[in-house]
């Protein structure tokens, strides 16, 4: 999705952020304030974030990627210790873990939901598992009852990588408030944006404090500028992005709803298509939409991507491969197709469509209407 988003080429994008003139007044303030560092708009980006979620506390920071890097270190997982995780997911939720030379343990997905299948985490717990890194992918909660239940019973932390899913609901509950800290991300492809950046939310007094510290060069809380209490990185969130964070988390309300219009339009219209499974929400949620993604059955995928392409709409084979089959997994782990069959079925399926709040009836139309001649013609 990233470099296609970049490739102007798209009549229909698979993304597209959604900034106007309350975005660049914001950041255009920010310039003019002379403070672009360590503010007061990151302090009230936190501030409102915490209160979207539901928890304590909030640590802006550069990436979704440094957020799950912080939540790794600051439960204290090291060599030697395994953390649960699914391998349909991006590559930093795995990654995160491999920071710190702990061991990712994959546990193959659901087929409905594609998030980790709480049936299939306890055969994964051993003496050295510490905690459970779920991903709710794509917009939609994981099943969070059965995983809390899991992670209590072995009295592992519960991490939550949420950055595909800001707002979502699981039982009327937003994601990234089950787990000892979570983390969401502001890449432009997501459903708000700073440019980049991301938030790690907890309601544990300790892990804020050290990911605090951790972001901003392991400094304390009395912020002397060469002291440093441990080690740190520079993964703080600037001034600019959050001041941009802020415009969007104004009209985030906006967004989502337009992102489950289109989502509605979208399976409205392809409803009944010959050769495409429509994405499942789950009875206990409320889905916020980062991607469409549709399951191809008994054609070729990529022809259906390339065709697609012709007519100028970009789509995208997601996530592909999976975690566990990417180049250097495979040689450091030896995983082999086969290890996680739903995860690999539903990685050699799905398609993703665009989907951006600017997308008005003519743009989905023209989408699906370009899928199902295709798809019939294929047949
Ligand atoms: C599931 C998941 N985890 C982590 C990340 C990492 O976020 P970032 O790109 O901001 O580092 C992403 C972003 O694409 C993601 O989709």
């Amino acid at each position: 999705m990233r470099g296609e988003m970049r490739r102007m080429e798209w009549k229909i994008p698979l993304a597209r952020p959604c900034t106007a003139t309350e975005e660049i007044k914001a950041v255009v303030e920010v310039l003019e304030s002379g403070c672009l560092s360590l503010g007061p708009r990151l302090d009230e980006f936190e501030r409102r974030f915490a209160n979207l979620i539901g928890t304590r506390y909030a640590v802006g920071v550069n990436s979704g990627t440094s957020g799950l890097h912080l939540c790794i270190k600051a439960l204290g997982i090291k060599e030697g210790d395994e953390v649960i995780t699914s391998p349909f997911s991006f590559i930093a939720s795995a990654n995160s873990i491999l920071y710190e030379n702990a061991r990712p343990v994959f546990v193959d997905i659901e087929e409905e939901s594609f998030n980790m299948d709480p049936g299939k985490i306890t055969e994964k717990v051993t003496k050295n598992t510490k905690a459970i890194l779920v991903v709710h992918v794509f917009g939609q909660s994981c099943d969070m009852d059965p995983i809390m239940k899991i992670a209590k019973k072995f009295g592992l932390a519960v991490i939550e990588d949420a950055c595909e899913s800001i707002n979502a609901t699981y039982k009327g509950r937003k994601v990234g408030s089950f787990g000892q800290a979570a983390v969401f991300a502001f890449y432009p492809n997501k459903q708000m944006t700073t440019g980049e950046g991301g938030m790690i939310v907890t309601d544990n007094e300790e892990i804020y404090n050290l990911c605090k510290s951790y972001a901003n060069q392991g400094r304390g809380k009395d912020m002397q500028w060469l002291l440093h209490e441990r080690i740190g990185y520079n993964y703080r969130l600037s001034e600019i992005s959050s001041a941009l964070g802020i415009a969007q988390l104004d009209k985030l309300d906006s967004l989502i709803k337009r992102r489950r219009e289109i989502a509605r339009a979208y399976m409205e219209e392809l409803q009944g298509t010959r050769g495409i499974v429509l994405p499942k929400i789950r009875e206990h949620n409320e889905h916020t939409w980062f991607i469409f993604p549709i399951r191809i059955i008994g054609l070729d995928r990529n022809r259906i991507i390339a065709e697609l392409g012709k007519r100028g709409i970009a789509s995208k084979a997601y996530f592909y491969p999976c975690i566990h089959l990417q180049p250097f997994y495979i040689e450091k782990f030896g995983y082999r197709g086969g290890d996680f069959p739903v995860s690999e079925k539903i990685s050699n399926q799905t398609i993703v469509l665009p989907l951006y709040p600017q997308m008005g009836e003519t743009e989905i139309k023209f989408v699906t209407g370009a899928l199902k001649t295709i798809m019939e013609e294929e047949a």
